[in-house]
């Protein structure tokens, strides 16, 4: 998953393959659904309101204060000591959201990927130890420990510079937070995919259309596609539940209709793509949307 010239891949390898982590992994992103749920919360923290997950844009907050504040320490020492406290204060203080929403979106990786979830612990307990490091240096400086204060802002800027390295590899290596189907619109033509008759009025069925994997319904005579790998984590919404005109998708409960592929409930975060669909002699033939 990491280009072979990488400094950090027999570190990302290291954490990959660490199976030791399994076990408070695992306990720990059970509680965090426990706790979360799946209602109002659980979307709220997901980003279902935003149209993409809520953590990337709360990590720059954090990192962006945190960072500034060492800016400052280097570049205006004495001038910018207030200016560093305030900044650091609210980087702490906007942890708190943004480790919340982090590990809502890790807790969710459980069911598709052991590795990222190993390596998603490790991001969180850097993270911990980095906010640590920034707490004592505001505790230092506080105290009038100003070099002190700025040395323990350094270390945590390290660490933090780690982490987010980490982040950045489940995000944009192993897509952890990315809208499943967004390279994958459908077939552009009219495409048979091997289902007919057998489509029984209200029952849906699951499909592929030059490697698409495409779920029909069948609802009132007319027939419906939608794309059949959820937009959230990748899980077959076909072996979720259809109640009339809505699938529940079997991993974390999200809900499209099938009708258009509407999302109607997180916490996945866009819609799933629709694509046309006609009987042509007893078969099904579809193809995506096309606009304007
Ligand atoms: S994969 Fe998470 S709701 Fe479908």
């Amino acid at each position: 998953m990491v280009p072979a010239s990488t400094p950090a891949r027999p570190l990302i390898n290291a954490l990959e393959q660490a199976s030791v982590l399994d076990v408070p992994a695992q306990t720990i992103a059970s509680k965090v659904r426990q706790l979360l749920g799946g209602g109002k919360l659980k979307q709220a923290i997901s980003g279902t309101w935003l149209g993409h997950p809520a953590h990337p844009p709360l990590t720059d907050l954090v990192i962006g204060s945190f960072l500034s504040a060492s800016v400052l320490d280097l570049l205006a020492p004495r001038a910018g000591e207030r200016a560093a406290r305030r900044l650091i204060t609210m980087g702490i203080a906007a942890s708190t959201l943004t480790a919340v929403t982090g590990f809502s979106d890790w807790a969710d990786t459980e069911l598709s990927d052991e590795s990222v979830r190993r390596v998603g612990l490790v991001h969180s307990e850097a993270n911990l130890l980095a906010l640590m490091l920034y707490f004592s240096s505001l505790i230092a400086r506080r105290r009038g420990a100003r070099m002190r204060g700025a040395l323990l802002a350094f270390a945590g800027a390290g660490v933090l510079g780690a982490s987010g390295y980490l982040g950045g590899h489940m995000a944009y290596v192993r897509g952890v937070g990315v809208n499943q189907t967004a390279f994958d619109a459908g077939p552009q033509d009219w495409t048979a995919v091997g289902a007919g008759v057998d489509l029984i009025d209200g029952q849906m069925l699951s499909a592929e259309a030059n490697g698409t994997p495409v779920l029909l319904v069948r609802e009132g005579g007319n027939v419906y596609a939608i794309h059949d790998r959820c937009s959230h984590r990748g899980c077959v919404l076909s072996e979720g539940k259809l109640e009339s005109h809505v699938i529940t998708c079997s991993c974390h409960g999200s809900q499209f209709d099938v009708r258009d592929g509407t999302l109607l409930h997180g916490p996945a975060t866009v819609s799933q793509p629709s694509l046309d669909a006609r009987e042509v002699n007893g078969r099904i033939e579809v193809r995506r949307v096309t606009r304007g």
